[in-house]
């Protein structure tokens, strides 16, 4: 039934892409991770103040960045509903691709907004680049400010494992299972 390893395999999903919208926002969304998570660590073993706060607010300003970016990919999904598989997976295997990818929408969403709570919180005011300032949606309290900043952070760490378990599964894809999966989120190359 299965092609053996001798015989090439003919899978209609070769070749195939995800639409250009969705694969700059994937990539661009992956990067600006990396950069908001690597701010927030550089800062935290920063002494100086102001240097302190310029760096916050530009982690402010990516996360909220994030966010945006998460509801422009929540309406290219919607438009280019339903999705063509690129890969010959299981039903059960896709279930987990999709819930994980549903829970990584999740976390884009919470993680700005609890960042957002806890800088009110703080009472520090939460801008997006100096350009729109955000209002306020919670009181100045300081002990709600621990709270959020806990949640934050444990937010931050179960984004960071899931994007590790995410890759993980993408790069079984392309190396073992040696399917389009990868490829199909990947920038077309010129030719
Ligand atoms: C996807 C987006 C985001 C990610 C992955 C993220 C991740 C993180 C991480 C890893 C920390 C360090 C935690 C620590 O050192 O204890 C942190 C701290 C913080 N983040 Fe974010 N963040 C995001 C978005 C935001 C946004 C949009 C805001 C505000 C508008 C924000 C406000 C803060 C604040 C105020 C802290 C310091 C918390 C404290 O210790 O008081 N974050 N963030
Ligand atoms: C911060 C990092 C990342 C986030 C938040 C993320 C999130 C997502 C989400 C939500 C999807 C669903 C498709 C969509 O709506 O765009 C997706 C698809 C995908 N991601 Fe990521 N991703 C990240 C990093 C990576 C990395 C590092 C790789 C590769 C090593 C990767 C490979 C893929 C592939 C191949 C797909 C397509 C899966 C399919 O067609 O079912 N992602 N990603």
């Amino acid at each position: 039934m299965h092609s053996t390893s001798e015989s090439p395999v003919i899978d209609s999903s070769a070749g195939l892409r995800r639409p250009r919208p969705m694969v700059f926002l994937h990539w661009a969304t992956a990067l600006l991770i990396a950069l908001v998570i690597g701010i927030a660590f550089v800062r935290d073993g920063v002494e100086e103040k102001a240097l302190r706060a310029t760096l916050m607010n530009i982690h402010r300003s990516i996360g909220l960045t994030i966010a945006l970016l998460a509801m422009a990919r929540i309406v290219v999904r919607l438009a280019h509903r339903p999705l063509p598989p690129t890969g010959d997976m299981s039903p059960l295997a896709r279930l987990a691709a999709e819930l994980a990818h549903l829970a990584l929408y999740v976390l884009l969403m919470a993680l700005p907004l609890i960042g957002w709570a806890l800088s009110c919180a703080h009472g520090k005011p939460v801008s997006l680049f100096g350009l729109v300032t955000l209002p306020v949606i919670v009181e100045e309290d300081e002990d709600l400010a621990d709270d959020l900043a806990e949640y934050h952070e444990n937010a931050a760490w179960l984004l960071i494992g899931l994007v590790g378990v995410h890759a993980a599964a993408a790069l079984y894809h392309h190396f073992v299972r040696r399917d389009n999966v990868l490829r199909a989120m990947l920038p077309a190359r010129q030719s």
